[in-house]
């Protein structure tokens, strides 16, 4: 049925009217045939829905770049070195963005949550790929926001093949050199750059150095025990020439509307907008 002709003339039509068209999935219909027809999933149909109502957002026109989860770097065919990320941070900042009407490309590494609908999503694995894909798709975009949590080590030479313990007293040796800095690396004149700063001491000090040291726009500033893999957040704003920003525990999801909405005042040069010092 959804492709018959007099559907898709009908179908057509509506979308010159400028209606928004969530199309059907492909499976076992009702009649028992196999084919597109299926009712579209709640994600899809709910992502649509943000997706249409954001497009005129404050956003709208910005294409920004946001990395999510962790790196993991190689040490044979079977085992890398990783860290506890969940990627949550990132894909809420790119959910929180579409909502304001910006195009997102979400570069991340491996992760087990589903990333937000209409963002189109990068996968990689180590630093050097994270690297590779955030440099390429940085060129057409106004924001860069780098929430991932990129492994600053990797085995300097990562095993051909699978590394055998010797007997029950061996031990392995690592060797690890470190990986390159992507936010600090990226310099591309007008990209408002924003970084996450994973502390578990002196947060303020820390991250205001990392800001002048990668010429950032806006760093937050979070406990990197607390905060990494978990599904809250306690986390201080701080943007140049303006005084830190204190906030509450609050959800991933609820940070990353208030992080999208002071990029949104930055992009859009509504200084006034953000609390004076
Ligand atoms: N970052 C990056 N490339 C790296 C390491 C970090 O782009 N190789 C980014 C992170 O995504 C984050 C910011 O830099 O936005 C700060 O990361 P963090 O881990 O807090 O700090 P580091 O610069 O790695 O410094 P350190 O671990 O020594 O505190």
């Amino acid at each position: 049925m959804w492709h018959h002709p007099a559907t898709q003339g009908n179908v057509h039509q509506l979308r010159q009217r400028g209606a928004i068209i969530i199309e059907p999935e492909a499976g076992r219909l009702a009649s028992g045939a196999t084919g597109d027809g299926r009712l579209a999933t709640t994600a899809a149909i709910v992502g649509s829905v943000r997706l249409a109502v954001g497009r005129n957002g404050p956003l709208a026109g910005h294409r920004l770049v946001i990395s999510a989860g962790g790196t993991h770097e190689p040490i044979d065919p079977v085992r890398f070195i990783g860290n506890r990320s969940s990627g949550r941070m990132g894909f809420a900042l790119a959910q929180a963005a579409i909502d304001r009407g910006a195009s997102v490309t979400l570069v991340t590494g491996p992760t087990q949550v589903a990333p937000p609908y209409g963002a189109a999503v990068i996968r990689v694995e180590t630093a050097a790929e994270m690297l590779a894909a955030v440099r390429s798709e940085v060129a057409d975009a106004s924001g860069l926001i780098m929430a991932a949590a990129v492994s600053d080590f990797r085995p300097a030479e990562p095993m051909e093949h699978k590394y055998k313990k010797e007997g029950p007293d061996s031990r392995l040796r690592l060797e690890l050199v470190q990986n390159p800095d992507i936010l600090a690396s990226i310099d591309q004149p007008g990209l408002v750059k924003v970084g996450f700063a994973a502390e578990t001491d002196d947060h303020v000090a820390n991250a205001r150095q990392k800001l002048e040291r990668k010429s950032l726009s806006m760093i937050v500033a979070n406990d990197a025990v607390t905060t990494i893999g978990s599904e809250e957040s306690t986390a201080v704003i701080l943007i140049r020439d303006r005084d830190p920003e204190v906030l509450p525990p609050m959800t991933k999801a609820a940070l990353a509307g208030l992080i999208i909405e002071r990029l949104a005042m930055l992009l859009t040069g509504e200084r006034a907008g953000l609390t004076d010092s």
